[in-house]
């Protein structure tokens, strides 16, 4: 049985929703309170005993290696000033074991393209693909739950929710047949469909655990709109010649490239947080 062991977090994007904040740091290091999004990307990652955190990076963000780099200075200081609770944090940014490679995506082509360039790391193997900037809360993380579902049926699986109608042409949206409680099996896959036209409202949002045979299949992919090749008619194609699963997800998912996405995910994050959540619900509450 195939073991996945890497990830890929395509972090290659323009982030125009969030200019100019994103002008020169990438949308991947946004903080949810204390700690940015790619972070709890990986911590999701780390959690299904994922070891090798592939990152397809573009222009604007050193911050994301340096994020996850040893911080010499930084720690010398914060250990010469006795901060040893503050060093504890710095050094835990990712466990030992864990190894980091970044790849370069020259142009943002778009997300087919940004998985694509990882296949010179990712090679023969099942792979798990991770956007940041859908932030989900879950117990077990997505990654893990999605990871259990490939290990029992070993072929790709999308990660899944229902949205509304009216938000279809937001998502790729699938047709399906319901296979076990939560999976299905996917019959059909659009892109941003019009709520009228839309096979349905199951939407794939940013998790998906992939076979190899996707590379092949975004080799062909013609670009569409704006040049850009598209995750979604990789994944359509490569339903062609295997089997291919949605899995509804347990958690919630906040859209962090959305403005207001984010804004929702630091008020649910601040409420949990252990340092002030009480003090924070009460401002919340005096706001009424
Ligand atoms: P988005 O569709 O959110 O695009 O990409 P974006 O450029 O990040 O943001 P907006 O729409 O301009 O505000 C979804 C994910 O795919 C990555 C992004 O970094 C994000 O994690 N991506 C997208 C790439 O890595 N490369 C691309 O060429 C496009």
């Amino acid at each position: 049985m195939k073991k996945i062991t890497k990830a890929v977090f395509p972090v290659a994007g323009m982030g125009s929703r969030f200019l100019p904040a994103t002008k020169a740091s990438p949308k991947e290091m946004m903080p949810i309170v204390d700690k940015p999004l790619i972070q709890y990307a990986v911590e999701e990652a780390v959690e299904a005993g994922i070891t090798d955190m592939v990152f397809v990076t573009g222009r604007n963000k050193r911050a994301i290696p340096d994020h996850f780099d040893k911080a010499y200075e930084l720690e010398a200081e914060l250990a010469m000033r006795g901060k040893t609770e503050l060093l504890r944090l710095v050094q835990e940014v990712i466990p030992k074991n864990i190894n980091c490679i970044y790849i370069r995506q020259h142009m943002a082509l778009g997300l087919g393209h940004a998985v694509l360039c990882a296949k010179p790391v990712i090679q023969d193997e099942p792979f798990a693909v991770i956007l940041a900037d859908d932030l989900i809360d879950g117990q077990p993380s997505i990654v893990k739950q999605m990871v259990g579902v490939f290990e029992k049926q070993q072929c790709s699986v999308l990660g899944v929710m229902d949205v509304p109608r009216a938000q279809t042409r937001q998502y790729g949206i699938v047709s399906s047949t319901n296979l076990e409680p939560d999976v299905e099996k996917v019959t059909g896959i659009v892109e941003k469909p019009q709520p009228e036209e839309a096979p349905s409202t199951l939407a794939v949002v940013g998790r998906y655990i992939l076979t190899p045979r996707i590379f092949h299949h975004l080799e062909q992919v013609q670009p569409g709109t704006g040049g850009e090749i598209q995750l979604t008619d990789g994944i359509a194609s490569l339903m062609s010649e295997e089997r291919l699963l949605a899995y509804r997800f347990k958690g919630i998912r906040y859209d962090c490239g959305d403005k207001l996405g984010y804004l929702k995910a630091i008020v649910a994050f601040g409420l949990k947080h252990p340092e002030f959540r009480e003090d924070f619900a009460s401002y919340l509450k005096s706001l009424n």
